[in-house]
């Protein structure tokens, strides 16, 4: 499940390299034919709902396996929803929370939060291509915590 998934170009990502069933949920319908738009051209079936953050219950959550969003912390007002999101989450079942971000700090909030509670670690993230980004992931749930670093 990716989670804000605006145009969904992480989700699609998955469905196309990883061969992922994906459902992509956002608050805003008017996302999902663009979503819908890149998901044809990439030759992928993507499922969507319409649904806030603090909408997605655990009965939603409970068939999936990972979740994922980018750049969906970017409010102060998030922080306790997306919080809650990621605990319900892990109650249903989800194996790995994986959250990208480029470092704001109501994402360094939460990663506070998961880190001090032992279920999370947060990474930085360095991409090389189109051009030089940097990041930050938050990654909670099964993890191998020799690739922790902040
Ligand atoms: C900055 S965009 C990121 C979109 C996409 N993840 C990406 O990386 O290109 C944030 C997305 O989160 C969605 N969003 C904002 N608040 C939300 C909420 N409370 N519940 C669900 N989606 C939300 C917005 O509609 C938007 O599509």
């Amino acid at each position: 499940m990716e989670l804000g998934c605006g145009w969904g170009l992480a989700g699609i990502y998955c469905a196309k390299k990883h061969a992922a069933l994906v459902t992509a949920v956002d608050i805003d319908p008017e996302v999902f034919p663009y979503l819908k738009l890149h998901a044809n051209l990439n030759q992928v079936r993507i499922a969507t709902m319409k649904k806030g953050f603090a909408g997605v219950t655990g009965e939603h959550l409970k068939a999936i396996d990972v979740l994922i969003g980018s750049d969906i912390c970017f409010w102060d007002e998030l922080i306790d929803q997306l919080k809650r999101l990621f605990l319900r989450a892990l109650r249903a079942g989800v194996r790995q929370v994986i959250i990208a971000d480029p470092g704001r700090s109501s994402f360094e909030k939460i990663g506070e939060y998961f880190v001090r509670n032992g279920s999370g670690v947060m990474l930085d993230w360095t991409a090389q291509r189109p051009r030089r980004s940097q990041g930050r992931i938050l990654r909670i749930g099964s993890i191998d915590n020799t690739s922790a670093s902040g």
